[in-house]
C-alpha cells in the first residue's frame, strides 16, 4: 500500500505530506495498521528494560509525533515504544517554513523544525489518554525563548508535568535546530541539570511508576567528550543513553543542491551513529542501556546498532522512506539474523561486538 502511497506523498511539500499523513492516521488508527500487517511475536526478541516489556527493540524516535496526536495509530503500525516530543514547556511555532527536505538519493532528511509544539499542558492531556497502550516515552527540551542560564526551569516545569504520565523521559541537549542547546552537553552543563531534574522526577512521579531518565546526545561531539560524558552520565545517575541525534555534518551526500542547514538524518547519519552507539557502550561497559538511533533503515541496520551495543533502536528517516511495512521486516529479519548467529535471546547479541 505504502509503495503505491509514496509517489504521492513525495510530490508534495514534506511537511505538508507529514501532517496530512499523521492527520488521517490519527483519525483512522486501523488504516495503519492494515498498511503495516502484523507484526509476529518472537520470545527471542522480547525484553524487559527499566520495569517495562519490550516486545521487541525497535520503536519510533522523536520528533515524528510531536503533539502526541497519533499515538495509538504508531502502536498499530508495530513499534514496541513510541517517543512523543520533543515538547517544550510553552507552545511555539519552530523556525520559519520551509524547514523540512527530503534528499532522496541518499535516502536522508535534512530539517530544522525548532522544536515546533503544542506545549506541555496539551500534550500531556493527549499522553493521559494513550497511557497503557504501550511504552510511550516523552523527550523534553527548552523553549527557544529561554537563556540557557534558565534552561533548567524548563526541563523541571517539564518533568512535573510528565513524570507521573511518561513510561521513560528523555532530556534532549542534542537538537541542532535550538540556538545554543547542544552547549548543554558540556559535563559542566549537563551533570547539574540530570541531577535536578532526576530529583524532581523521583518527587513527582507515581510510587511505583518512577520512569526513568535517558539523555539523548549528538554524533557531533568528539569521541573522547562523549566517553568522558558517558562516565559522568553513569554516575550521575542516567538511567539510559539515546545515540544520536541528527547531524550537523553532510558525510559524502549524492542529492544535488543540497544546501539547507539543520541536522541530517537517514543513512549517511549510520555509520557515525553506529559508532557512537559502540564507543559508549565501551565507556560504560554496557551497564546502561543504549537506544541506538540514526540510519536504521532495514534489518541488517538495527542488527549493527544491536550488536554494537544498542538494547533497543529507533527508526524515523527510515519509516518515511520505507512505510510502515518497515517494523514488521524489521522485527522478522532480527529474529532471523539472531538464530543464524546462534543466540537463543537478544541479550545475547547487544553489545556481541565486544566479545570478539
Ligand atoms: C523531521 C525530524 C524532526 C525531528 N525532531 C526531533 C525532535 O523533536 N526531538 C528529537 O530528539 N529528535 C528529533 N529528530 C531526530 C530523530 O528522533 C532521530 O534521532 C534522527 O532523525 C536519527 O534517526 P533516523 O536516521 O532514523 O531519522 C527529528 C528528526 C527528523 C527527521
Amino acid at each position: 500500500m505504502y509503495r503505491l502511497l509514496r509517489p504521492i506523498l513525495f510530490r508534495i511539500d514534506p511537511e505538508a505530506a507529514h501532517h496530512l499523513t499523521l492527520a488521517a492516521v490519527s483519525r483512522v488508527p486501523s488504516a495503519a495498521g492494515l498498511a503495516a500487517g502484523n507484526v509476529r511475536e518472537h520470545p527471542s526478541l522480547r525484553q524487559s528494560l527499566w520495569g517495562r516489556a519490550f516486545a521487541h527493540p525497535v520503536g519510533l524516535a522523536a520528533g515524528l509525533d510531536k503533539n502526541a496526536i497519533a499515538v495509538a495509530a504508531l502502536f498499530r503500525c508495530g513499534f514496541s515504544f513510541v517517543e512523543v516530543g520533543t515538547v517544550t514547556p510553552r507552545p511555539q511555532p519552530g523556525n520559519p517554513k520551509p524547514r523540512l527536505f527530503r534528499l532522496p538519493a541518499d535516502e536522508a532528511l535534512i530539517n530544522r523544525m525548532g522544536f515546533n509544539n503544542d506545549g506541555a499542558v496539551a500534550v500531556a492531556g493527549r499522553v493521559r489518554r494513550w497511557r497503557g497502550m504501550g511504552v510511550i516515552g516523552v523527550n523534553l527540551g527548552k523553549n527557544k525563548v529561554t537563556p540557557n542560564e534558565r534552561a533548567q526551569d524548563d526541563y523541571l516545569a517539564l518533568v512535573q508535568v510528565f513524570a507521573p504520565l511518561a513510561d521513560y523521559l528523555v532530556i534532549n541537549v542534542s537538537s541542532p535546530n535550538t540556538p545554543g542547546l547542544r552547549d548543554l552537553q558540556t559535563q559542566e552543563h549537563l551533570l547539574p541539570l540530570v541531577q535536578a531534574v532526576s530529583a524532581a522526577r523521583d518527587r513527582f512521579a507515581l510510587a511505583d511508576r518512577r520512569p526513568p531518565l535517558l539523555v539523548k546526545l549528538s554524533p557531533d561531539l568528539a569521541d573522547a567528550d562523549l566517553e568522558d560524558l558517558a562516565i559522568a552520565l553513569e554516575q550521575a545517575g542516567v538511567d539510559g543513553l539515546i545515540a544520536t541525534n541528527t547531524t550537523i555534518t553532510r558525510p559524502a551526500l549524492t542529492t544535488p543542491g543540497v544546501q539547507e542547514t539543520g541536522g541530517l538524518s537517514g543513512r549517511p547519519l549510520r555509520q557515525r551513529a553506529t559508532e557512537v552507539v559502540r564507543l559508549l557502550y565501551r565507556a560504560t561497559g554496557g551497564r546502561l542501556p543504549i537506544i541506538g538511533s540514526g540510519g536504521v533503515m532495514s534489518a541488517d541496520d538495527a542488527y549493527e546498532k544491536i550488536r554494537a551495543g544498542a538494547s533497543l533502536v529507533q527508526v524515523y528517516t527510515g519509516f518515511i522512506y520505507r512505510g510502515p511495512r518497515l517494523v514488521r521486516e524489521m522485527v522478522d529479519g532480527l529474529a532471523e539474523r539472531l538464530a543464524r548467529d546462534g543466540f537463543t535471546h537478544i541479550r545475547e547479541a547487544i553489545g556481541a561486538d565486544h566479545r570478539g
